[in-house]
Order: C-alpha cells, then sequence, then structure tokens
C-alpha cells in the first residue's frame, strides 16, 4: 500500500477562557476526532460549511496547531510531537496553499525570492540553480521566467495562486494542503487554476488535501471526500459515493445545495431541496446523537463509511 501519512483520532480543542480570573470555562471542539488516510498522488476533499474545522484539521496536520489528542504517522513514525526527530523531513514533504496567496506572500519580495523561499530553508542550492529551479517550476504553472523579477502586486488573483502552487511543490512534497485555494477568484480563473494544480500533480505525483466550503469546485478534484460538521465527518468515501450513494442528510443537504446549472432541471432541483430540508428539520435525531454530535463513522462497503447509529445494507452501484 502506497499510504504514507495516516492521521489518527485527531482533536483539537480550543479552551474558551472568560470571567476575572479569566479561567478556562468550556472548549471549543473544533476537531473532534477524524481518522484520515493518505495515499501518494491522490486529492482529497474536505468539506463543510464555515466553522466546522475544516482549516484547524489542516492546520493541525502541518503542525501550526497543538493536538488535543490524536497522532500523526508519517511513512510509519509518530511526528505529532514536534520534538520528533522526524520532523524536519515531515515538515518538507507537508506543504500548503493559502486561500489568499497576497497576504501570505511578502508583498515587498521579488517572486525569485519567494519561490525560494522553501529551497534555502531545505537546500543549498547555488542562486543559478535557484532561479533554473523557480523557472522551471513557473513554466509548469504557465508563467515564464519573466515573473521573477517582478512583485506580487504585478499578477491578477489567479496568477499569484498559480505561483502559490508552484511554490508548494518546489520540495517535492507527499502533500499539498489547499484551503480553499480558489474561493477568492472568479469562477472562470477558478477552473484554470485548478487544470494547472491537476497538471502539477501529474508532474510530482503530490496529494492534495483541498478544503473547501463548496462541494461543486471539489467534485472535479477529489478522489474522495471528507464532509465535516462540528468537528466529526459525517461521511467520508470515494467521489463516486459520495456524490452517487450519499447516505447522511447532512451530505445530502450540501449536494442539493449545489447550484444547478441545467434550467430543465430546475424545478426537479428546487423539490428536491425542499424536500431534503424536511427530511433534515423532522429526522435530525437520526442523524445525530441526542447532544447533536456526529455519531462515529460506520462502514458501508470498502468505499464508503458514514456517521449513523446503526448501518444496515445500502444500496451501492457498481463502482466505475
Ligand atoms: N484560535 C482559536 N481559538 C478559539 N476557537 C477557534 C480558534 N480557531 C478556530 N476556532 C473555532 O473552531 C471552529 C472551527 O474553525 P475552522 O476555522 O477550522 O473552521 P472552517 O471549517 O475552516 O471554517 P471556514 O469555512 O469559515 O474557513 C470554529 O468554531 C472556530 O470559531
Ligand atoms: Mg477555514
Amino acid at each position: 500500500m502506497s499510504e504514507f501519512l495516516t492521521i489518527e483520532n485527531l482533536k483539537v480543542h480550543y479552551p474558551i477562557r472568560s470571567g476575572f480570573f479569566n479561567r478556562i470555562t468550556d472548549y471549543v471542539y473544533a476537531v473532534d476526532g477524524v481518522d484520515m488516510h493518505f495515499e501518494a498522488g491522490k486529492t482529497y476533499g474536505l468539506v463543510g460549511e464555515s466553522g466546522s474545522g475544516k482549516s484547524t484539521i489542516g492546520k493541525a496536520i502541518i503542525g501550526l496547531e497543538k493536538l488535543t489528542d490524536g497522532k500523526i504517522i508519517y511513512e510509519g513514525e509518530d511526528v505529532s510531537n514536534s520534538a520528533s526527530s522526524r520532523r524536519s523531513n515531515y515538515r518538507r514533504n507537508v506543504q500548503m496553499i493559502f486561500q489568499d496567496s497576497y497576504s501570505s506572500f511578502n508583498p515587498k519580495k521579488r517572486i525569485l525570492d519567494i519561490m525560494a523561499e522553501p529551497l534555502r530553508n531545505f537546500t543549498n542550492l547555488t542562486i543559478e540553480e535557484e532561479k533554473r529551479k523557480a523557472s522551471e517550476l513557473l513554466e509548469i504553472v504557465g508563467l515564464t521566467s519573466e515573473a521573477l523579477v517582478k512583485y506580487p502586486h504585478e499578477f491578477s488573483g489567479g496568477q499569484r495562486q498559480r505561483i502559490g502552487v508552484a511554490r508548494a511543490v518546489a520540495l517535492n512534497p507527499k502533500l499539498v494542503i489547499a484551503d480553499e485555494p480558489v474561493s477568492a477568484l472568479d469562477l472562470s480563473v477558478q477552473a484554470q487554476v485548478l487544470n494547472f494544480m491537476k497538471r502539477i500533480q501529474e508532474e510530482f505525483n503530490v496529494s492534495y488535501l483541498f478544503i473547501s466550503h463548496d462541494l461543486g469546485v471539489v467534485k472535479h478534484m477529489s478522489d474522495e471526500l471528507a464532509i465535516m460538521y462540528r468537528g466529526r465527518f459525517t461521511e467520508y468515501g470515494s467521489n463516486y459515493e459520495i456524490y452517487h450513494n450519499p447516505q447522511h442528510i447532512y451530505t445530502k443537504r450540501l449536494l442539493s445545495a449545489i447550484p444547478h446549472v441545467d434550467p430543465n432541471n430546475r424545478k426537479e432541483h428546487r423539490q428536491e431541496r425542499l424536500r431534503v430540508e424536511k427530511e433534515y428539520h423532522e429526522n435530525a435525531s437520526q442523524y445525530f446523537e441526542e447532544s447533536g454530535r456526529v455519531y462515529d463513522l460506520k462502514k458501508i462497503n470498502d468505499h464508503h463509511q458514514v456517521a449513523l447509529k446503526e448501518v444496515g445494507f445500502a444500496h451501492r452501484e457498481e463502482v466505475k
């Protein structure tokens, strides 16, 4: 198996402090027990509404957030602890692209320096080698070496995201975490950036953790999908299973919220949406614990898990 990264029972709880003594009075269960398995060259979509805990998962994996509980196993070794001797190798192999690379790039630095930053942190290339490497990377995302002497503000939002993608793979990492990488862009530009991400993936055999609040965006990107609600996964499975055989009402709600482009189906789409809303409001107790917490995931088949109290036989069409 080509699984290189395993996330086990990941929890991140933020303390809420209040009162005169600033004592901890409660916790936000931002991430409350999730498991993930990453294989080489695949895209994992992570979808859920605002505040469901998506970015917190990304930050915890990359080491920007301390784990309350759980483990991160990279190539068979526990790297959850920042003192781990394998940590630097792990950091090199897990990179991140942000939603808004304008604010994550230093505006006073030229693109060469921005691109070379990861290289300078982890390798000993000469300035000539750096330039060559940066030009090669830019070329893959459709830019020329002329970009190297320019500054971030001289590029469009889409171009900056392409530069962000190129920089993220400079060290040939195993995983790139992309947190809403195209959400700030116009639709036509979104498609373009996604295409470059796919091309980069083919070239580098990199895996993506693709975070989005929009199922429509990850649909064309993901091999596997995790649907997140209140810090837990309501459903996890292959792209096919999630889109064609959704089981949890929360997944169905997200699916029915994808805008429909075909005007002939608009009426049916609206009816389906109303039906799902009704089911959600009338039968919520079937889908959530009494406290409102999402149940533990249970296996339906080899490609599909759902968080229900019990799962019976679930209808399954032949997978492509
Ligand atoms: N540093 C923090 N301290 C306290 N609570 C936090 C902190 N960071 C995030 N949270 C809370 O944790 C929960 C999950 O936040 P997170 O940013 O992971 O959500 P998200 O799914 O990425 O949302 P969005 O789609 O809006 O980006 C939210 O309730 C948020 O308010
Ligand atoms: Mg977020």
